[in-house]
């Protein structure tokens, strides 16, 4: 049976409830802004942590969706109250949108902290939206629901379907090999991009938003729900309902965020043929809740976990037609015998009985077991000479022909300088070269962007070159694809062997042996590290905390002083 909670029990009550002089002055601002006492005291406070932002499109709608949660909360008996939160938009922060991921985790733990908060419904979706916010709501473990911000309709040009990100890099790369007209680029510049919501490919967002789900962390159902579409307004009014019970309940992240939780994250990654990106994430969710989760677990479930989601850019499909197809019920459903069902969700219920009934309607869109669009996971983790903390590569979106090979090194020593010379027509370059961007990592880039699809040299694409092996210690955008090894761990820039590499150098791919080797003499190398050194820049504020403290690649890039998952007390009220 289900204890419930007294009023006088409330995190808010001792903001609201004593009669003291800070209760007095606690009360009487309520009232200041036209709530009588009986509005508030002895009723859950719900933060709505809103994300929303004139500059972030793919929360557009956020504005509205808090209005929703705030009529399921007064209609659970909740008291609503928004709480805005820094907006990480994808497309327009620069260096790296990942940079500024910890500074909402920080946002968010602190405003939950120090507010007389009870419960959170967490709003996102927009890539580092999602971990950031959980990260946050995992160090202050107060019962939290995500809602996803949903994924956009599709893209449409000329009656084709246009995907974010994928179709954006497939089409820049046939303007650049002279293929796309000016007119038809313009056109799809309008196409792309058709309503509120995030990236509709298998990105980032998509991901994150879907593992969110498979931990348990949302409503049943809730990450395959386009923005647009009116039962994202109905999930936001359930949403909304549901933390006011999960208060009374005290329902936290600690008792649904398990390590079987998860790994039933991780299988959904692999079936849904996953964002790279989300390795990093949930390193740092797992570690936020004291709970280790090295690279090689994800290596060992991808091995039996099959991709199910047809969906770029692996696939065909976009989330609109996921959706449609039965979402991520159906396809959790599918692999059912991969899960631990009996993990914990924010509706109270295990994630079997969440799944009962789910179906796949559309196997084109999601395939069933019988025919999957690869038989093993999404993702490999590769260790080696290059990579002796680790690198990853998105397997399903690499050209076969380079699962083994090996080719000679072309290297960049940073994104500026690859922008310079690659395109050059006397690079020294071919379709067997291994492309290798240097400091790009966590403290390199920094922020360790989404530099990892290094572009193919104008004069192979000419040639019909459209894959070749790239290194690199960036992240890749979920909706990229080539072959690309990525997160390369310890990263160049504090001096992994990634930045000892040199132009001519011979790098091993093995994917099957799930290897990156620099095939360079020790003594070399060694030669070669004598006369390295540390870059040494001049940073301010938030730059410069980050580069003290964030932590590596397979580390879960978070801040070493949050890592811990140890809970910080909740502050005294004088
Ligand atoms: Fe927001 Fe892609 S830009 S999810």
């Amino acid at each position: 049976m289900t204890t419930r909670k007294n009023p006088e029990d409330l995190r808010s009550y001792r903001w609201f409830g004593p009669d003291t002089m800070r209760g007095f002055s606690h009360r009487s601002r309520m009232l200041q802004l036209g709530y009588r006492r009986e509005d508030f005291t002895g009723k859950p406070v719900i933060a709505i942590v809103n994300t929303w932002s004139e500059i972030n499109p793919c929360h557009a709608h956020l504005r509205e969706r808090a209005e929703a949660v705030k009529r399921g909360v007064w209609q659970s008996g909740g008291f609503p109250v928004e709480v805005p939160a820094f907006s990480i938009t994808e497309t327009y922060m620069k260096p790296s949108p990942m940079l500024y991921r910890n500074l909402l985790a920080m946002d968010t733990e602190e405003a939950l902290r120090s507010l007389p908060i009870d419960g959170a419904v967490l709003m996102g979706g927009c890539d580092k939206t999602t971990p950031g916010l959980l990260m946050g709501a995992i160090s202050t473990n107060l019962p939290s629901i995500f809602l996803p911000a949903g994924p956009m309709l599709r893209g449409n040009w000329n009656g084709q379907p246009l995907g974010s990100g994928t179709d954006l890099w497939k089409y820049w790369t046939e303007r650049c090999a002279g293929t796309v007209s000016e007119e038809d680029w313009n056109a799809i510049e309008g196409g792309i991009a058709r309503s509120p919501g995030f990236c509709m490919t298998m990105g980032t967002a998509a991901t994150m938003t879907a593992l969110a789900e498979a931990m348990g962390m949302t409503l049943p159902g809730a990450s395959s729900i386009p923005a647009a579409d009116s039962n994202h307004v109905r999930l936001a009014i359930d949403s909304g309902r549901r933390i006011v019970d999960m208060v009374w309940e005290d329902l936290k992240p600690a008792d649904i965020l398990t390590l079987p939780a998860l790994r039933n994250a991780i299988a959904v990654d692999m079936a849904i043929g996953g964002s790279t990106n989300a390795i990093i994430h949930l390193v740092a969710l797992a570690r936020r809740r004291g709970l280790d989760l090295p690279l090689p677990v994800f290596d060992e479930i991808a091995r039996h976990v099959p991709v199910l989601a047809n969906i770029r850019p692996s696939g065909e499909f976009l989330m609109e037609d996921f959706y449609y197809a039965g979402g991520l019920r159906a396809l959790m459903a599918e692999i059912k015998d991969l899960l631990d069902l009996d993990c914990r969700t924010v509706n109270g219920k295990p994630l079997r009985q969440n799944l009962e009934g789910a179906r796949i309607v559309n196997p084109k869109v999601i395939r069933g077991r019988e025919a999957p669009l690869a038989e093993s996971g999404g993702t490999a983790i590769l260790y080696g000479s290059l990579a002796p903390g680790g690198a990853v590569i998105k397997t399903v979106a690499a050209d076969r022909r380079f699962w083994q090979h090996t080719g000679a090194a072309v290297v960049f020593k940073d994104y500026p300088d690859m922008e310079a010379r690659i395109n050059r027509e006397d690079l020294n370059v071919d379709e067997n070269s291994v492309l290798v961007l240097q400091n790009a990592g966590p403290l390199g880039g920094p922020g360790m962007p989404e530099w990892g699809m290094l572009p193919i040299p104008n004069k192979l694409l000419r040639r019909g070159v459209r894959d070749m092996v790239r290194v690199s210690d960036a992240r890749m955008s979920g909706t990229a694809y080539g072959t690309c090894v990525l997160h390369v761990s310890p990263e160049s820039y504090v001096g992994g062997p990634l930045a000892l590499v040199r132009d001519g150098d011979s790098i091993c791919l093995d994917i099957p042996g799930r290897r990156l080797d620099l095939l360079v003499p020790d003594a070399e190398l060694a030669a070669r590290r004598s006369h390295w050194t540390r870059p040494s820049p001049q940073d301010r504020g938030y730059l410069a905390l980050y580069r003290e403290r964030v932590t590596q690649a397979h580390e879960g890039c978070d801040f070493d002083f949050l890592a811990p998952g140890m809970a910080q007390a909740d502050p005294e009220i004088f």
